[in-house]
């Protein structure tokens, strides 16, 4: 069985001549046809840009630009020193002298007609590229403007207002203090000497040597004292400061007021009537108040005081835990040392103070459930109040 010599295999290939040699085989004329016609099946898709302007119609910024992207791409295609339409200008000179004139003319024409489509398509799409991009830039004056949002005050802040007026109304002098203390002012003045336990529960931050932040209002009582000399009636509130882990009635720094008053024949009803007069404008007229017994190193004698649930009027509730009473504050009778401190004879003048929490009146009069909520500067929350 001898094997054949050879095979003859199909290679299933295109057979006949490569296109080049085909073109280079056709007519002068035949090539130019053919670039024509190869430019137009491709610029079939841009003719729609060429008539009236309705071909345009629906096209967005993006889609023109790239369409105007395309067309340039196109142009070199077909109009490009490579492409078939330019090859055939280097043909005039191989032509038949007779004929040359009049193929010179036919390339010419054909590709001054190229040029004409492809010009038109391009002036449309440009022009209406401007058009879209002016469109996007213009304002619409008949939509609704952004409302610039307005601010609101901060629930502490109208609460702080709220008992400034109050207390101005009964003759009182608002005062600024200053957040950042001596010991002088936030423990000795105060009758609060060193090793005195009191120091340890208003426990707070410390600054440069020497410096704290104020752990409570009472320090500008001195302040005041100094400045103003006796008799004096001045409210002081502002910002304190405790080292105090965060918990819902609980954070590191908090809001006070102070109020002190100092005169010849100060006594403690007076501090009575006062804080009661005080509650009553805040809580309405039904208002009780109660003080009980307590210890300040400031004052002596020294109370705290409570006042009758506003909610449930004393029957109990849960603003009152059940007691009918809420506690607001400490007070008594300024002591004589801190009369001395500040060089008035506390045998000719005798005054009283006060201090509670603006936060925890806030808390309370709003009745949140945690005071954290006041300092969190969430503006869905802020804007409830007004
Ligand atoms: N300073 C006290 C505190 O922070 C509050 C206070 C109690 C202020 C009695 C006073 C007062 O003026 O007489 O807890």
């Amino acid at each position: 069985m001898a094997a054949p010599a050879y095979e003859v295999r199909d290679w299933g290939g295109h057979g006949g001549p490569p296109l080049q040699t085909l073109m280079a085989e056709q007519s002068p004329e035949l090539q130019v046809e053919a670039a024509r016609k190869a430019f137009e099946q491709d610029f079939e898709r841009f003719a729609r840009f060429t008539g009236d302007p309705s071909g345009l119609n629906g096209l967005d910024l993006e889609a023109a630009l790239a369409e105007e992207r395309a067309l340039g791409e196109l142009r070199t295609r077909h109009l490009g020193k490579k492409s078939s339409l330019a090859g055939t200008k280097k043909l005039i000179g191989r032509v038949a002298p007779e004929e040359r004139a009049a193929f010179g003319q036919l390339v010419q024409a054909t590709e001054a007609s190229l040029l004409q489509s492809l010009d038109q398509a391009e002036q449309s799409l440009k022009s209406h590229i401007e058009n879209e991009r002016t469109a996007r830039e213009s304002i619409d004056v008949t939509m609704p403007g952004r409302r610039p949002r307005s601010g609101h005050r901060h629930p502490i802040t109208l609460m702080r207002e709220r008992l400034e007026d109050v207390f101005v109304a009964l003759g009182y002098a608002i005062e600024d203090g200053r957040e950042i203390e001596t010991d002088f002012y936030n423990f000795d003045a105060l009758n609060i000497p060193e090793n005195h336990p009191a120091r340890a529960w208003q426990d707070t931050f410390y600054t440069t040597d020497g410096f704290a932040l104020r752990s409570q209002t009472s320090t500008v009582q001195i302040h005041a004292m100094q400045r103003r000399g006796v008799p004096v009636r001045m409210i002081a509130p502002g910002r304190v400061f405790r080292r105090d882990t965060p918990d819902p009635t609980h954070n590191p720094m908090f809001f006070q007021v102070e109020g002190l008053c100092v005169d010849r024949g100060i006594t403690m009803a007076h501090l009575k009537g006062t804080v009661a007069e005080f509650l009553r404008r805040i809580f309405g007229p039904d208002t009780v108040t109660r003080f009980r017994p307590s210890y300040f190193p400031f004052t002596e004698p020294s109370a705290e005081f409570d006042f009758s649930c506003f909610k449930c009027k004393g029957a109990g509730c849960r603003i009152c835990k059940n007691s009918g009473w809420i506690e607001l504050g400490g007070s008594g009778m300024v002591h004589p040392n801190v009369l001395r401190t500040v060089g008035v004879d506390p045998e000719e003048f005798s005054g009283f103070a006060f201090g509670f929490g603006i936060d925890r009146m806030t808390a309370l009069m709003y009745e949140l459930d945690d005071i954290r909520l006041l300092f969190e500067n969430d503006v869905r929350f802020l804007e409830k109040f007004e």
